[in-house]
């Protein structure tokens, strides 16, 4: 019997819809479990949380211990990137990450050309750890940002309400943009390999920062820079499953799948139901999308956005998810709520 047989979430990423979605949280290991919380204190900074090898794995595991997702993510950032790339990263406490701005042509023309894998050797350590330690049902992601997403906190050394310095980059100085997402494709590609390598069996592109452009744009920077990386993990290792997340995607969900060839695609709680399972799930599984707002919220409004996201998707091939990450305020008792009334 082939591994993947004995992994729901694989199945399903390979065609075969289930009959009790597996599922697992986008952010399961965080502020919301106070032994993350505990962890994280003694680790020091949140870089060095992700660079201990037996910390990050103990982090990783530590919802799957406590809920039995079918799937563990592994515990780094989608920064990891530039930092093996000699950009400065720093995460300051309450305030997300900070990095050099990457905003003119001129600092564009420094920027390496390749990362530095040797630094990111204890994410690869702790992805061995990982895998070792899981029951072999339960599969592995490894992951990487898009390399929209990943620019647009290069390029505005941090997080901003709506991407706006990458956004205008990309409109003044495309040659420079281009070339940042054209290091980070070639990266991105060494980067998810050297995850399956450890023992990864399946990767996700995190494309959070999708929503903000428009359409011609969206195909230029989110949906053909994810095609490569597609084309060029593939290339290499022919039967990699891979899950695109261009969050606020919306209508142009089916030509992103179209494109890019992934197996699956994580939408957010805006998706129109009827427009997904026509367009998208038709053709690949789908993965979310319960707004992570409800989670906090509980009780019978919980119940019922469970039943709908049910409702909505799990005829076909499905993943349950959350439509973005889990926020640090939420109650432990509703995500044990959420499995009980998913698991039925
Ligand atoms: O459990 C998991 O999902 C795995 C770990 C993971 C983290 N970041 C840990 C983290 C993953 C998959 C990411 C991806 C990531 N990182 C994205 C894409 C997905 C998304 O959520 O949109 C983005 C945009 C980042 C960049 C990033 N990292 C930001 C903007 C922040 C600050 C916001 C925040 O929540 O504090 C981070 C920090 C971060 N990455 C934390 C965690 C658990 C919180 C920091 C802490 O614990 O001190």
């Amino acid at each position: 019997m082939p591994q993947s047989a004995t992994k729901p979430f694989i199945d399903v990423l390979s065609g075969q819809r289930q009959s009790i979605p597996p599922m697992w949280m986008m952010r399961q290991a965080g502020r919301y479990l106070p032994e993350y919380r505990e962890v994280r204190a003694k680790a020091g900074g949140f870089l060095d949380l992700c660079f201990n090898p037996e910390l990050a794995a103990e982090v990783t595991l530590q919802p799957i211990r406590r809920f039995g997702f079918d799937a563990a993510i592994i515990f780094s950032d989608i920064l990891v990137i530039p930092h093996a790339l000699g950009r400065s990263v720093r995460f300051e406490v309450g305030e997300g990450p900070r990095l050099d701005p990457l905003d003119d042509p001129a600092k564009v023309a420094t920027l390496a050309a390749r990362a530095d894998f040797v630094k990111l050797k204890p994410v690869f350590e702790a992805l061995k750890l990982v895998r070792a330690a899981l029951d072999p049902k339960t599969a592995l992601i490894g992951f990487c940002g898009a390399p929209w997403t990943v620019a647009t906190y290069m390029v505005a050394g941090q997080g901003t309400p709506d991407q706006a310095p990458a956004r205008m980059m990309a409109y003044r100085h495309p040659e420079a943009f281009s070339k940042i997402v054209d290091v980070l494709v070639e990266s991105s590609i060494q980067y998810l390999l050297l995850q399956l390598e450890a023992g990864a069996n399946a990767l996700q592109i995190f494309d959070t920062w999708a929503g903000v452009l428009p359409p011609a744009e969206f195909a230029r920077w989110s949906v053909e820079p994810t095609r490569r990386i597609v084309e060029g993990v593939r290339a290499k290792v022919p039967d990699a499953k891979i899950i695109g997340f261009p969050r606020g995607a919306g209508a142009q969900l089916p030509a992103y799948v179209e494109a890019t060839g992934v197996n699956a695609v994580s939408i957010d709680w805006t998706a129109e139901p009827g427009f997904i399972r026509e367009r998208v799930q038709s053709k690949v599984a789908v993965q979310g999308n319960l707004d992570p707002l409800v989670l906090i919220t509980g009780g019978a409004a919980l119940d019922r956005a469970v039943d709908d996201v049910l409702a909505n998707f799990a005829q076909g091939r499905f993943i349950f998810n959350l439509g973005h990450g889990i926020q640090p305020e939420t109650p432990i008792v509703h995500v044990e709520q959420m499995i009980r009334r998913v698991r039925g």
